[in-house]
């Protein structure tokens, strides 16, 4: 149904008039829903994935729940929706899409004449479909995947997109449970458990891949936020893990066939250690099932924390297993984002400061206190350039961002919110008196919220309280000695504390970062360098020996070319690493290496390298196209355009930004 031929209809103003026009940190500035008045308990999908017209269609049934009496309109989040009909307790029902948003979308207002008592219950029926051009959905062609056989669909909902999915109260304050139906072509995975076809039975159900259709249910029997909805339909297979006796959950890996043994590899050691650990520092995993599934190289993030399944991106599988921490950190999340969960957008470090601290908490616990120093070192220099690079936007420092009205999230994202939330919660259990006498605490927050999206006063409110309780006036006295407007509210490039690291593993990477800076003044360099200098050095370790290179002054050219083929890192496969390198030999934007580079880096990032794969995760494709834009405009631009189709959407929204294509909002 088109928009036009949809009834108009008289919508209260009192919804609209709830905020205040100054940031107020308690609701959520990015949904139009009226989630205080009505909000939803249960949703029902019902989709067909359709490849060639790349839509999914059906209809999403709201089992709903009155806060407010009287409330007499229900407001849902959608973007780029068709919306063909609504019925509310399975009657036509009136219903009016709102002029799109640029950032929230198209606010669908459904009409529930006379009103509602609190506590009714209200069950509303949408039938819609997508359009092509979505923001969480990318659908990939069959040369786009490693098979290059099926076609492929994956979706991306964090932090505001899960409205261009379905019509939805799209905020984390609200937890919803889900039912599905997914009827298509090829596997369907969800972040829910699978009720049928059996995951260990055939493939599709036994059914012609690629050709036959398949329904596919699912159901998530616990609340979770509407960013974690989550869809992906590719030729994929299963192995599972093996699991640790006396467990009621499993855990096990999707990939396309090419991959998945040697992501099964990978992961299957590190997996169900760190789960069964998670367990006993916290409390039982409660969703049933952990699977990671391995995406098409054009997934946005490094990974995805979506109920039951992560996402992962293929960057990981590096065969040296050190890159893991990626799982571990989603995995945590399972306790710390989707177990409790931030009430809003300004809220986001509850999620991603405790999970960042609590994954090196269980690197300390299994491997020692170097390796936990280890990682906030490697995050010390992501959070010095992240602060750095906000200069313009000092709200975007803070801890906790006051947005304004329909803001873009998005915008905010960067690893203040992990390492700034870490490091806040790390001088919390140093000032608390140290691990032993912060665990018990740990276990304490987790029960008291589990299940529930607070904002960050509530969690203050929980830790005094537990103190109090249970630490006596020390402790208490210790909470009161603590600058909590400067954690939380402070702007600026420096942490309020000045936080030490155990730097044992960084040292010898230190060191030889000090020896190539001395070589600038050498008369002959090789002698002093040799391929084995890496040879004691993981992946990460020479990370840190890049990025402490990059803290002294640009090297020359002849230096940065030596540095790149005597390592090998001028061809590494492992992205995380080449990253590095590539920073180096860009950061002097106007040397001879610069220029050498910039065409080589741009290859690399659209797959034009000989390799056909292109790095879609942001964490890689952002910074280099930024650096290349600041050598050369023009180049990262026409090498840009050329690719980007192959990009995921948000990475095409945000690219197009960074590089002045379309304005800042
Ligand atoms: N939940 C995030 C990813 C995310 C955040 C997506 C906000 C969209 C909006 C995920 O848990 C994450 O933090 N991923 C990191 C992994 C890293 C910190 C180990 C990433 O992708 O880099
Ligand atoms: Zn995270």
């Amino acid at each position: 149904m088109s928009l036009a031929s949809c009834s108009t209809l008289d919508f209260p103003s009192s919804r609209i008039k709830r905020r205040g026009i100054m940031a107020d940190i308690s609701v959520d500035t990015a949904t139009q829903s009226n989630y205080s008045d009505i909000r939803t308990d249960h949703v029902a999908f019902d989709w067909v994935v359709d490849f060639d017209a790349k839509l999914l269609s059906g209809s999403a049934t709201h089992s709903m729940i009155v806060k407010r009496s009287g409330v007499k309109d229900i407001v849902f989040d959608t973007d780029n929706l068709q919306i063909s009909a609504v019925s509310v307790d399975r009657k036509p029902a009136e219903y009016k899409l709102d002029v799109k948003h640029p950032i929230m979308g198209s606010a669908l207002h459904v009409s529930l004449p006379g009103g509602r008592d609190q506590g009714a219950t209200v069950l509303v029926e949408i039938t819609y479909e997508t359009a092509t051009e979505n923001s969480a959905l990318q659908w990939l062609d069959k040369e786009q995947t490693q098979g290059k056989q099926h076609p492929y669909l994956f979706s991306q909902c964090q932090p505001i997109y899960a409205r261009a999915l379905a019509p939805l109260q799209d905020t984390p304050a609200n937890k919803i449970t889900y039912s599905a139906s997914v009827s298509a072509t090829l596997p369907v995975l969800l972040s829910a458990r699978r009720v049928s076809p059996d995951v260990h039975g055939p493939p599709h159900d036994g059914k012609a891949i690629g050709k036959d259709i398949v329904a596919y249910k699912y159901t998530q029997p616990v609340p979770i936020p509407s960013y974690l909805i989550a869809i992906a339909v590719g030729n994929v297979r299963y192995r599972p893990f093996s699991v640790p006796d006396g467990k009621d959950w499993t855990s096990g890996i999707w990939a396309e066939p090419e991959s998945v043994e040697a992501a099964h590899w990978e992961f299957k050691e590190a997996t169900t250690q760190y789960l069964a650990e998670e367990e006993k520092v916290v409390a039982p995993y409660q969703f049933g099932v952990y699977d990671l599934l391995v995406l098409p190289p054009s997934f946005p993030y490094g990974g995805m924390e979506n109920a039951c399944l992560s996402f992962l991106t293929p960057t990981l599988i590096t065969g040296d297993r050190t890159l893991v921490n990626v799982v571990v950190h989603e995995l945590t999340h399972s306790w710390f984002g989707n177990g409790i969960t931030h009430a809003n957008p300004s809220h986001f470090w509850l999620n991603e400061g405790w999970t960042t601290y609590m994954e090196r908490l269980l690197r300390q616990l299994s491997d020692g206190p170097a390796a936990r120093g280890f990682a906030y070192v490697i995050g010390a220099k992501s959070l010095d350039n992240a602060l750095q690079q906000s200069a313009k936007h000092p709200k975007y420092q803070r801890l906790v961002i006051p947005f304004g009205e329909g803001e873009d999230p998005e915008g905010a994202y960067s690893r203040v919110p992990y390492e700034k939330g870490a490091n806040f919660i790390l001088y919390l259990e140093r000032t608390l008196g140290g691990i032993d006498a912060f665990l018990p605490y740990i276990k304490d927050y987790f029960t008291t919220f589990k299940g529930k999206s607070i904002t960050t006063a509530q969690w203050k409110d929980h830790l005094y309280a537990y103190w109090t309780a249970h630490g006596g006036p020390d402790k208490v006295d210790a909470l009161d000695s603590v600058d909590w407007d400067a954690w939380l509210h402070g702007e600026g490039i420096h942490l309020p504390v000045k936080m030490e690291y155990d730097e044992s593993l960084a040292q010898a990477a230190y060191d030889l970062a000090q020896r190539w800076d001395n070589a600038r003044n050498a008369v002959e360099n090789k002698i002093y360098f040799k391929e084995s200098d890496l040879d004691s050095f993981d992946s990460n370790q020479i990370i840190v020996f890049l990025e402490k290179l990059q803290s002294y002054p640009p090297l020359p050219p002849s230096l940065i070319h030596l540095l790149g083929s005597i390592y090998k890192l001028a061809d590494t496969h492992n992205a995380e690493v080449r990253l590095r390198y590539y920073q180096i030999a860009l950061s002097d934007t106007t040397s001879s290496a610069a220029n050498d580079f910039a065409l080589t880096v741009t290859k690399w990032v659209i797959g034009d390298d000989g390799s056909g794969i292109i790095k879609g995760r942001m964490k890689f494709c952002r910074p280099m196209f930024k650096a290349v834009a600041a050598i050369n405009k023009d180049l990262a631009i026409s090498q840009w355009n050329k690719a980007k189709d192959q990009f995921h959407p948000v990475a095409k929204k945000l690219i197009d930004k960074d590089l002045g294509i379309t304005p800042l909002k």
